[in-house]
């Protein structure tokens, strides 16, 4: 089949337009520094068992009574992988990744939020109700994802 001249407008008129589309949008991604959302520290992804306090993933509890949970996410685990906090405690989650994108989903929480290379996540929630909590892996990040979990116990 014969492509007609106005065809051929048209399609380099296409073409014209993606680009423009992809340059403006491109632009615009460099231009806000759009980044991964929450409020945001970048870490060394190749350094992460170097960098305090992800050197030593744990729970810390802070003069005012409240806690900061620091979590490293790797195929397939959680560090620290149990906590325990009294009832009504406030804790701030902070977490990061060495290696892929993973998940950090506490059912019937506030906290979901993803573990990404490079940054350090965080969310806060306040424990209103006893028991165990688990903390998933909600982003499939490979064979090992489904048993990706860890617990937080609430007494
Ligand atoms: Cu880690 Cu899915």
């Amino acid at each position: 089949m014969q492509i007609h001249k106005y065809e051929r407008w048209w399609m380099a008129f296409g073409l014209a337009m993606l680009a423009a589309f992809l340059l403006t949008i491109g632009f615009a991604a460099y231009a806000d520094n759009i980044n991964p959302p929450s409020d945001l520290k970048q870490i060394d992804p190749t350094k992460v068992a170097q960098t305090p306090p992800f050197d030593h993933p744990a729970l810390r509890r802070l003069a005012d009574g409240t806690y900061e949970a620091y979590y490293v996410a790797q195929v397939f685990s959680f560090t620290p992988q149990s906590i325990t906090v009294p009832l009504g405690s406030k804790v701030s989650f902070y977490v990061t990744s060495p290696d892929v994108v993973h998940g950090f989903f506490i059912p019937k929480t506030d906290i979901n939020m993803m573990a990404v290379p490079g940054w350090v996540n965080t969310q806060t929630h306040v424990f209103t109700r006893k028991g165990t909590y688990l903390l998933i892996c909600h982003e499939y990040c490979g064979i090992g994802h489904q048993n990706m979990f860890a617990r937080i116990e609430v007494k």
